[in-house]
C-alpha cells in the first residue's frame, strides 16, 4: 500500500505487509514518545483535528502524536460549536476545513461520515470512529498490542483464542479488529454477547470466510481457555435512551476473583476504554488494576506510537523523522521509564 496522501477510513485498506509495516514504523517512534529524544520532522505542518463526538483517548493522542513529531493541531471538539449546526454540509466543512490543515483526523457519529467527509477534502482524512461503523486506529493499536503481549508470552497472533464481551453490535472497535484478525490464521473467536447485542452478520462472514473458529455466544463459559479477553462497554450513545441500554449494563463483569477462579493464567484483559466504572456496569473492576495482566494502559500508550506512525506514512517523512532530531531539554519522569 503507498500510504503517502492516503486517506486512512476502514481497515480494509490494509494487508498483512502493510500491517507489518505500520507496526515497524510504530516501534521506530518509540524514543520519541518516551521523550528520550524529539524531532521536528513536522515543523509547520498542521493537524486538524476534528471531533463531533465525545473522546478523550483518540482526541488527544492524535493531537499529541502529532505535536510529537513537530506539527501544530487546530481542534474542533462538538457539533454544537461547528458550522454544521447550522446546517453546513460535511463536503462544504471539508473542502474549507483541508485548506487550513496538512492532514484530518476526524470523529463523527454517523457510519460512513468519515468517508463522505474524505470526498471533501483535499488532505488526508483519517477515521477517528465513525458511528458503530469503524475505528480503524484503535485496531490497529489493538492489534500491535495484542502482539506485543503475545509476544512476552512466546505466543504468535496465528492460532491465538480471543474472546470479545459486550456490546458486539455497536462497538465498532471490536467490528475493526476482528476484520484486522481475520487476515491472520486458525484463529478462535468466542464471541460473548446478549443476543440482541451480538456481532453483526457481515463480520462473522468476513471470519467464517477467512476459516476461522467461531463461537458466538451468550454464556461466559468458553472464556476459560482464551489467551486475550476484550472487554467493551455498553455504548449508550447508540441506543435509543438510557433506559434501553440500563437493561444490558453490568451482565459480563470481571474482576480478580472471576479472573483467578476461571481465567487461565496469563490472559491478557483488554479494553478499547473508557470503561464504564458505574456500580451498575463496572465490566472491569479497579480490583485488577495491579494485575500485570491489565494490559489497558499499555493499549492506550500504544496510540501514541500508531498515530504517529500513521502520520508520518501518510505525511510521506518516515525516512526523515531521525534527521530532524533534537535533544529534550527538560527533566521528563517518561525518558527515565
Ligand atoms: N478508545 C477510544 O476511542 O476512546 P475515546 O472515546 O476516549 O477516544
Amino acid at each position: 500500500m503507498n500510504f503517502t496522501g492516503s486517506n486512512i477510513l476502514s481497515v480494509n485498506q490494509f494487508d498483512r505487509d502493510s500491517i507489518d509495516y505500520i507496526f515497524s514504523v510504530a516501534d521506530k517512534m518509540q524514543p520519541y514518545a518516551r521523550r528520550r529524544t524529539r524531532t521536528r520532522v513536522l515543523d509547520g505542518a498542521i493537524l486538524g483535528n476534528l471531533f463531533f463526538e465525545p473522546s478523550t483517548r483518540t482526541r488527544v493522542s492524535f493531537g499529541t502524536a502529532f505535536n510529537l513529531l513537530g506539527g501544530e493541531v487546530r481542534e474542533t471538539t462538538g457539533m454544537e460549536s461547528s458550522a454544521i449546526a447550522k446546517g453546513e454540509s460535511l463536503y462544504d466543512t471539508a473542502r474549507v476545513l483541508s485548506s487550513y490543515s496538512d492532514v484530518i483526523a476526524m470523529r463523527h457519529p454517523k457510519s460512513g461520515s468519515v468517508r463522505e467527509f474524505a470526498e471533501g477534502s483535499r488532505v488526508p482524512v483519517i477515521n477517528g470512529g465513525d458511528g458503530a461503523n469503524e475505528h480503524p486506529t484503535q485496531a490497529l493499536l489493538d492489534l500491535y498490542t495484542i502482539q506485543k503481549e503475545l509476544a512476552y508470552h512466546q505466543q504468535s497472533i496465528d492460532n491465538m483464542h480471543i474472546c470479545m464481551i459486550g456490546d458486539l453490535k455497536y462497538g465498532r472497535t471490536v467490528h475493526s479488529l476482528s476484520t484486522l484478525l481475520s487476515m491472520y490464521k486458525n484463529i478462535k473467536f468466542t464471541l460473548i454477547s446478549p443476543r440482541e447485542l451480538s456481532m453483526p452478520g457481515s463480520v462473522l462472514d468476513t471470519l467464517e470466510n477467512a476459516g476461522h473458529r467461531v463461537n458466538v455466544t451468550e454464556k461466559v463459559d468458553g472464556i476459560v481457555d482464551a489467551d486475550i479477553v476484550y472487554q467493551t462497554r455498553i455504548q449508550q450513545e447508540r441506543f435509543a435512551s438510557p433506559e434501553d441500554a440500563d437493561q444490558y449494563r453490568g451482565k459480563f463483569r470481571l474482576n480478580q476473583d472471576i479472573y483467578t477462579k476461571h481465567y487461565k493464567p496469563n490472559t491478557v484483559i483488554m479494553h478499547p476504554l473508557p470503561r464504564d466504572s458505574r456500580a451498575e456496569a463496572n465490566e472491569l473492576d479497579n480490583d485488577l488494576n495491579q494485575n500485570p495482566n491489565l494490559a489497558i494502559f499499555r493499549q492506550a500508550d500504544n496510540g501514541v506510537l500508531i498515530r504517529m506512525a500513521l502520520f508520518a506514512l501518510t505525511l510521506g517523512v518516515v525516512d526523515q523523522v531521525d534527521k530532524h532530531q533534537c535533544e529534550v531539554n527538560w527533566y521528563s519522569e517518561k525518558s527515565q521509564q
